[in-house]
């Protein structure tokens, strides 16, 4: 029988956390963001479909600050793997629901290309 140390490591395995950018920023900023590009619509769109399908044990979906990938946002974080994708739209959510969580195969053409810079 596993001890209290190890459950609650493998507690803390199963944990995802999915961050999606919200960040805006004052109108004429030399730098896009999410907000403007549909961030907050994502988001909203992530959460409406867990809440219609039921959110996986462990789960956790935030808004999040600048995540610095502003050019080619709408950008989403998923942990612990820590996949980055790009340019996400509403109708990106559902197959990032059903092919990265749920069958464990991440969208390749979201995934941020080694090119851009995350810092
Ligand atoms: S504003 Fe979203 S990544 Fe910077």
């Amino acid at each position: 029988m596993p001890d209290a140390e190890s459950q609650d490591t493998a507690v803390l395995k199963r944990r995802i956390h999915i961050f999606v950018c919200t960040n805006s920023r004052p109108k004429g900023s030399s730098l896009p963001c999410c907000a403007d590009r549909g961030g907050r619509e994502l988001l909203a769109t992530f959460q409406s479909e867990f809440a219609r399908k039921g959110y996986p044990s462990g789960l956790k979906i935030s808004g999040s600050t600048c995540l610095t990938t502003c050019q080619q946002g709408p950008t989403v974080v998923i942990y612990p793997e820590g996949i980055w994708y790009v340019g996400v739209t509403p109708g990106d959510a559902s197959q990032i629901i059903e092919a990265h969580l749920t069958d464990g195969a991440p969208i390749q053409r979201l995934l941020a290309p080694d090119s851009v810079r995350i810092w």
